[in-house]
């Protein structure tokens, strides 16, 4: 019998992979910056008892019925909503992800990227890059106040409590959003739990956490924007399709809301001419809230090991339960 043969859809380190190729045939897509073609991805697929993922691949129902021999998915990322895990668990195909190890860093990020709007550092920083600061003034590139604000979070998963906690270093009033309350959380955050639209009526951040679900698919819609203040800055660190961009668009031009961080989008890579990106407003970064080298290496590793934990029979360290 030959080995199991492992397809890795992304080139990774190899210090991370030497475990694999101790023990596995595997082949890795030799691009770090291209994505693996669909067609390649098929074949690959249909040949491999494991396959390592990014959340730009989609294994749709499609692949997931012709990869024949395949028994274990490794998503590196948390989110999972590129994978359809129900066909998967049907098929007897385990899907794990990367919980925990990314959390710290995606909640800084998080936190990074909510000061920079508020504070417009991106602004500031170009400002001065280009020659422009003439003089100390008054209201020269001001901001708006983060500390002794609401925050209102939006996914209450481990990530949010991370930025909850942050929050409350800053003096901040932390509400929170999420499909079933969590007691815990709030006794040991000060969070309270309140309805979308009493979040979105109080909060002048929110912060967008939450997975992209059938649910959550587009719950940020111009109603959303209309609810919220026309002082209030959206951060968004979950999923771009949680969000109806074109909406957001006509939320930021007139001024219903005052601004925007954006790490995720619906269409990624987004293109530079896309009407968000023109906005000073709008803070915009390329899908990087767990991109320590750290965390980075923490989720490959994490993935490797699952791999290694299914394939070797025993329980994968971080599956993912099919709802
Ligand atoms: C990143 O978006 C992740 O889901 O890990
Ligand atoms: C989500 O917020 C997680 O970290 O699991």
């Amino acid at each position: 019998m030959g080995r199991p043969y492992v397809f890795i859809t992304r080139k990774l380190p190899d210090d991370i992979v030497a475990p694999l190729y101790d023990k596995y045939d595997v082949n890795m897509w030799p691009h770090e910056h291209l994505a693996v073609p669909r067609d390649v991805l098929f074949k690959e697929a249909n040949q491999a008892e494991a396959l390592i993922t990014m959340l730009s691949d989609r294994i749709d129902e499609e692949l997931l019925k012709q990869s024949v021999k395949l028994r274990v998915i490794a998503n590196v990322a948390v989110g999972y909503d590129n994978i359809d895990v129900e066909t998967a668990t049907k098929r007897g195909i385990i899907v794990c992800n990367t919980p925990d190890v990314l959390t710290e860093t995606t909640a800084d990020l998080t936190f990074a990227l909510l000061l920079t709007t508020a504070r417009r550092l991106i602004e500031a920083a170009e400002f001065i890059k280009e020659g422009k600061w003439k003089s100390w003034s008054p209201l020269l590139l001001a901001g708006t106040d983060v500390h002794h604000k609401t925050i209102g979070i939006v996914g209450m998963g481990k990530i949010g409590q991370a930025v909850a906690q942050r929050a409350k270093g800053f003096h901040m009033r932390v509400l929170y959003y999420n499909r079933s309350r969590n007691i815990e959380a709030e006794r040991a955050l000060d969070a309270t739990y309140c309805s979308f639209d009493e979040l979105l009526e109080q909060a002048d951040f929110v912060v967008c956490l939450a997975p992209l679900t059938n649910e959550t698919y587009q719950l940020f819609n111009s109603r959303a924007f209309m609810k919220m203040k026309s002082s209030a800055i959206f951060i968004n660190v979950g999923r771009g399709a949680v969000v109806d961009e074109e909406a957001l668009y006509e939320a930021l031009i007139h001024e219903r809301i005052a601004g925007a961080g954006l790490d995720v989008f619906a269409q990624e890579p987004i293109r530079s001419d896309h009407p968000l990106l023109q906005l000073p407003n709008v803070v915009a970064l390329p899908h990087i809230g767990s991109a320590t080298k750290e965390t980075r290496y923490a989720m490959m590793q994490l993935c490797c090991r699952n791999v290694i934990a299914v394939l070797e029979g025993r329980k994968p360290y971080t599956a993912i339960q099919s709802q």
